[in-house]
């Protein structure tokens, strides 16, 4: 039997002790330890980022030479000087272009995403929602991220999964399904680390 959903368990108690935002803060420093995603001087895209967890640990890490750009459907608070935060849905690919042309930006070396559809507690109907956002990040990867660079995305395990995963790889390589500590046992959720 999985273990029941505690809402304050110790990884919330955790990023509560070490201010931050959120306790999803300490997936993303599981995957950096695993793969040494983030390097100082990054320019680092982050979808889905609210309330900026991942935004607080990426800032530490790129140092005052990196830039990150946090997008979110929910305003985030501010992170730090090399940090930017826009409100903004990831699927209009077109605002997104508009976004990175007007700041100059060319490619990014690393995106990540933590996003998850508002949860609606049919099974399918919220792995259907995360694949469909997912399929917006894999477009701005396409697009965006520079060749070799790093991409993480965040899904939820169902039905449509594999066939996901199988678009996935005719543009990304090293496609590496990964699961992380302070995932909830209850969650079917992995995250997909793979390069361009
Ligand atoms: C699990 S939270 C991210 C937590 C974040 N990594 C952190 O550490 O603070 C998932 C986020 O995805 C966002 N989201 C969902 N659909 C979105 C969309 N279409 N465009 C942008 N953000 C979206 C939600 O608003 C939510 O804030």
């Amino acid at each position: 039997m999985p273990k029941p959903y505690t809402p304050n368990d110790k990884w919330s108690q955790r990023a509560a002790a070490e201010g931050y935002r959120a306790r999803s803060v300490y997936k993303l420093m599981e995957l950096d330890e695993r793969f040494g995603l983030l390097k100082p001087g990054m320019t680092v895209l982050d979808l889905g980022a609210a309330p900026g967890s991942w935004l607080q640990y990426t800032s530490q890490q790129i140092g005052p030479e990196g830039r990150a750009i946090g997008l979110d459907l929910a305003p985030i608070e501010p992170i730090g000087k090399n940090v930017e935060t826009l409100t903004q849905d990831i699927t209009d690919l077109g605002a997104i272009d508009r976004i990175l042309q007007e700041r100059s930006i060319k490619q990014v070396d690393l995106i990540l995403s933590d996003i998850a559809p508002n949860t609606s507690g049919i099974k399918d109907v919220d792995q259907w929602r995360s694949v469909e956002l997912n399929q917006s990040a894999v477009a701005i990867a396409e697009k965006w991220l520079k060749p070799g660079g790093r991409c993480v995305l965040k899904i939820f395990r169902g039905a449509d999964f594999d066939e996901f995963l199988g678009q996935l790889k005719r543009t990304l390589r090293d496609v590496r399904i990964v699961t992380v500590k302070a995932s909830r046992n209850r969650s079917r959720e992995v995250y997909l680390v793979m390069k361009k």
